[in-house]
């Protein structure tokens, strides 16, 4: 039987979805961004990818975060993707944000990872084939090199913009001297850093107290967060205490079980309280919570079903918060431990 053609919502604009603007810049990105980091892969059913891709892009989700290595295995969110562009969203393709990065470990042997010329370089030439285009929207280094002199990894971004392989670059999960860095280098070399990636969520505020957010607001740089819900744990899946089948904590690789203390539980539960009584589920208050400062330009959700990316998009419907409800989240989370450790 052949697949029925997929035609986007002619609504997709119809307001619901805000597009905000990402520092300095003619970039849009949807409020709401899609990361197919898991659940996307190659171990996943593709048809429920392609329904939450659909799903997206008609509710005005046009921001789409990838890397080299999503999946499992390495690639195959790419590919997926990339079967979807060509099934469905290449008559959109100047309406969709679509990123890449390459950084982290991706194929055997000393170029494989990390930030040299030849790992980029490569790297985003398999990722263009795999996705089925011709250029990605933006092009991230995915995490700072110690090794690499900055100067060679941040080069390379600028030829990648010249060259037309991405129209714009960002960094990811850079410390914040070698985000000074980036951003004087590439600025003076009239290919500006744009975007920049990092963890913020509701249990890991250190892009708040590193002053990172500030940074980029400063020069003229947006700030995307990835793991707005902790990885699930701010939403209803763990709030028993029980891990479910099939979660990511099931997984017990990016997210462990040890994580599930006492105190984060009590904690979790209370902050789902407060959500409860602004009538919002803990996912949804998470993610508004988030937007509510002007400085976060978009939130990127990992979602395994439609019925969480439907969630997860209601958060749009009220993203302010009272002085009170903002101090007692506070004072909620003083008392609560956070299972983060480092820059993710
Ligand atoms: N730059 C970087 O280094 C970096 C690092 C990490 C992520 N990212 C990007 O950020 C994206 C999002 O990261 P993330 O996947 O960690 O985000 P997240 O939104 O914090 O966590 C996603 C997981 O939370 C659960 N979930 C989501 N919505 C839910 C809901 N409404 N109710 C209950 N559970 C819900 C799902 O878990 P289950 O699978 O258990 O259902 C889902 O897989 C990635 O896909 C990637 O694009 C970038």
């Amino acid at each position: 039987m052949m697949d029925e053609v997929y035609k986007a919502d002619e609504n997709r604009y119809d307001g619901t979805m805000r597009y905000r603007r990402s520092g300095r810049s003619g970039i849009l990105l949807s409020e709401v961004a899609l990361g197919l980091w898991h659940n996307f892969g190659g171990v996943n059913p593709l048809e429920n990818s392609k329904k939450m891709l659909h799903y997206a892009f008609d509710k005005g989700v046009t921001y789409f975060d990838l890397a080299n290595n999503y999946g499992p295995p390495y690639g195959s969110a790419e590919e997926t993707f990339g079967k979807v562009m060509k099934s469905s969203f290449m008559p959109y393709r100047s309406e969709l944000f679509i990123a890449t990065k390459a950084g982290h470990d991706m194929w055997p042997g000393p170029y494989g990872e990390w930030g040299s010329r030849k790992n980029l370089m490569n790297s985003l030439h398999a990722s263009l084939q795999r996705m089925n285009l011709d250029y990605v929207d933006v092009f991230y280094s995915h995490r700072y090199d110690p090794d690499t002199p900055l100067e060679e990894t941040l080069q390379t971004l600028v030829d990648i913009v010249k060259q037309g392989k991405a129209l714009y670059a960002g960094i990811s999960k850079y410390p914040t001297e070698a985000a000074r860095f980036a951003y004087n280098y590439l600025r003076q070399r009239d290919v500006p850093c744009l975007v920049y990636q990092g963890r913020y969520n509701l249990l890991d505020r250190a892009v708040e107290q590193e002053g990172i957010l500030d940074q980029a607001q400063e020069e003229g740089a947006g700030f995307v967060a990835f793991s707005p819900l902790a990885q699930g744990l701010l939403s209803d899946r763990y709030l028993s205490g029980k891990v479910a089948e099939g979660s990511r904590m099931s997984r017990a690789h990016f997210l462990r079980p040890e994580v599930l203390t006492d105190g984060l539980l009590k904690g979790l539960n209370a902050l789902a309280e407060v959500a409860r009584d602004r009538g919002q589920t803990l996912a949804e208050m998470a993610l508004a919570w988030l937007l509510k400062d002007d400085k976060v330009t978009s939130v990127i959700v990992g979602t395994s079903s439609l019925e969480q990316l439907q969630m997860n998009l209601n958060a749009l419907k009220n993203t302010s918060f009272s002085e009170e409800e903002l101090a007692r989240i506070d004072r909620l989370l003083a008392a609560t431990p956070s299972p983060f450790t480092g820059r993710g």
